[in-house]
């Protein structure tokens, strides 16, 4: 085995810097590129990046998805002697990380990483890596410099672990998002509820994250972007052909792209706005009066769903007729929670759940923002049906 005596590194973005500079503190001789032209301070750059590939036993690429590493790669792709180790280190979908180790064939190593900034300084990232056996033994010294090497069969694979990992990161961002928009409605201090939360499931997180979890922060560096995240769900929820609720989770945070993802916790609740028409509808169900199902609904709305087996469409009026302009009997028992509200600029969905009586109802609106402002243009449920307490039943309206 031939250890690399020079090392190309292309892209000097968070993880490319960090990983030269780890690289060139250990000796190693680096050459560094990036798009920008930018120069982090501890490591040798070039302009030339064809110029540092010809030199180069392993060429380490650091970029930000496929795309970028397919340009880099057309663009210094004459200068790359054959046997010239591609190693990369950048999150990409599968299916381009398995057309890269076709057009590179046994030179090419992928290597998803695991961690971020403070690992790669630290030599404690995880390693994806796939390649040939011969290909993975001369760059096994390069990948052990910056943490620990486990194999995966190819190189697809390894990409498609790393968005699994990265998919479980961003549902974490988003529970604890949830954790501090709920502490904020208990009006609960942050530092303390921060304090709380690092004990918990969520600790590690927290513990690292804890500088921007008070919102953007003008002194912290940014370690792994929004935009980067966002990216990587985006080609998970791509390649898996299966919804991801944390995509659009977090690509409709009211971020900067660059923020940091942690940024992505501190989001506010939605607006109280969206809120007024399912408190509203909330208050027709209380009250039994329809007048507040007219605040809360368009004169459009049809509130449709299964009822004794057959569909219903109710046009509001028809639906308003049903209620008698006075509580339930069994009002007090009765509850209503709204479980979900996702806004996307001038539409958003809800769901509630409401408990009436021997009846469990999930309620799923579509709401809009007109003129007078938000309000319910359809609803949808579905009635679920426990079995019947003793004595007379109350009567039930969806
Ligand atoms: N940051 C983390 O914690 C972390 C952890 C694990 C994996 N990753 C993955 O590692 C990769 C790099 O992440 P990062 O955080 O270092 O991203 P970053 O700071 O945004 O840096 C991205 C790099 O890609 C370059 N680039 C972007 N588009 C390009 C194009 N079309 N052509 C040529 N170069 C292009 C940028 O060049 P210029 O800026 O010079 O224009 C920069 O060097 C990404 O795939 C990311 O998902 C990141």
């Amino acid at each position: 085995m031939t250890e690399p005596h020079t090392i190309a590194v292309l892209g000097l973005g968070r993880m490319g810097e960090a990983i030269a500079t780890r690289l060139t503190a250990q000796g190693r001789d680096v050459v560094g590129w990036t798009r920008s032209g930018r120069a982090p301070g501890a490591v040798q750059v070039t302009g030339d990046a064809s110029g540092a590939v010809a030199k180069a036993d392993l060429v380490l690429l650091a970029l930000f998805d496929g795309p970028a590493c397919r340009q880099v790669l057309d663009d210094v792709g004459d200068s790359l002697r054959a046997d010239t180790i591609v190693l990369n280190t950048s999150t990409i979908a599968p299916a381009e990380a398995a057309g890269l180790a076709r057009r590179l064939g046994p030179s090419y190593v992928h290597a998803a990483v695991l961690g971020s900034v403070p690992a790669v300084a630290a030599g404690t990232l995880g390693i994806l890596a796939a390649a040939d056996q011969d290909a993975l033994e001369r760059a096994r010294p390069v990948l052990e410099a910056l943490g620990t090497v486990r194999r995966v069969e190819d190189a697809p694979t390894a990409a498609a672990l790393k968005l699994i990992a990265n998919s479980s990161l961003a549902g974490a961002v988003l529970a604890l998002r949830d954790s501090l928009r709920q502490a904020d409605a208990l009006g609960l201090p942050r530092d303390q509820v921060l304090d709380v939360l690092e004990l918990g499931q969520l600790g590690g997180l927290v513990a690292r994250k804890r500088p921007f979890l008070h919102g953007p922060s003008a002194t912290a560096t940014a370690e792994f972007t929004i935009g980067a995240l966002a990216k990587d769900l985006a080609l998970l929820a791509a390649a898996s052909n299966t919804p991801l609720r944390s995509a659009s989770g977090l690509a409709d945070t009211p971020a900067a792209p660059e923020d940091d993802i942690a940024v992505a916790a501190t989001a506010p609740a939605v607006e109280d706005a969206v809120l007024e028409p399912l408190r509203a509808y909330i208050r027709g169900h209380a009250t039994g009066d329809p007048a507040h199902f007219h605040d809360a609904f368009l004169p459009t709305a049809h509130i449709e769903g299964i009822r004794d087996g057959a569909f219903v469409s109710w046009p509001l009026d028809e639906y308003c007729a049903l209620f008698p302009g006075q509580p339930a009997p069994d009002e007090p028992t009765r509850s209503r929670r709204i479980d979900a509200v996702d806004v996307h600029g001038t539409v958003a969905t809800a769901t509630m759940t409401l408990r009436h009586g021997a009846d469990t109802f999930t309620d799923v609106f579509l709401l809009v923002r007109v003129d007078a402002g938000w309000r319910i243009a359809n609803k949808a449920y579905h009635r679920r049906a426990h079995p019947r307490p003793r004595g007379p039943r109350a009567v039930q309206s969806p």
